[in-house]
């Protein structure tokens, strides 16, 4: 494996608010990376210009459904002639095969809005609230070529209270999202990611849980 080079690609598909709690976090010198570049599926995703408007490269490759396998070629070759060593799901709405994946081996970090395995999926903030849980939570791990699935790396606990609706819940666990994933992608970025069996170690033996 090579050494992580601190250069890092976005990948966002809507509003954002990760995007800019991980620029936010790298200026405060709270994360070891550089955003070399955001993609985006969606050509008028807030994401996208607010990082313009933040004088950080960006990427639009529209998703092409006929032919995602040249679709993923063309996101491929958008991220990797950045130089990108990490490249972070922030809200990216899309699925990625192997074949990406495997350009990016145990490098591709996605942040989701529940304790996973539980509520997997697009609407995991609705799903937990029409289930009746009383917590659920963020989870940021690894990709593999399963949805919302990987080496967990990061994961706290958020409870749902009574009223709760998708918008009050998703602003809590927007919260959390937004101090775990540049936490995560610090940990990525210094090399201090193992994945054995399935499974992420972070540095000699830290894996991060709220309780
Ligand atoms: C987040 O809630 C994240 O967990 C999910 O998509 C949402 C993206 O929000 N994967 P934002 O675009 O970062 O505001």
């Amino acid at each position: 494996m090579c050494e992580p080079s601190g250069r890092i690609a976005v990948l966002v598909s809507g509003a954002g608010s990760n995007l800019v709690a991980l620029a936010d976090a790298i200026e405060r010198g709270e994360v070891g990376a550089q955003i070399a570049v955001v993609v985006s599926d969606v050509a008028d995703a807030p994401a996208l210009a607010w990082a313009s408007e933040r004088g950080i490269a960006t990427s639009v490759v529209p998703f092409d459904r006929a032919d995602r396998p040249a679709w993923e070629a063309r996101l491929a070759d958008a991220v990797e002639s950045h130089g990108v060593e990490v490249v972070v799901l922030a809200g990216f709405m899309r699925i990625l095969s192997g074949r990406f994946l495997q350009r990016w081996m145990d490098r591709v970090v996605n942040v989701h809005p529940s304790l996973l395995p539980a509520f997997r999926g697009a609407d995991a903030v609705g799903d937990a609230i029409a289930a009746g849980a009383l917590v659920t939570g963020v989870t940021v791990h690894l990709v593999d070529e399963l949805v919302d699935h990987g080496p967990i790396l990061a994961q706290e606990a958020v409870d749902v209270v009574p009223g709760d609706t998708r918008a009050t819940l998703l602003e809590r666990l927007h919260a959390v999202e937004h101090r775990l994933l540049p936490w995560a992608v610090d940990q990525l970025v210094r090399g201090n990611v193992r994945v054995v069996d399935g499974r992420a170690t972070i540095g000699p033996t830290e894996q991060r849980s709220s309780r």
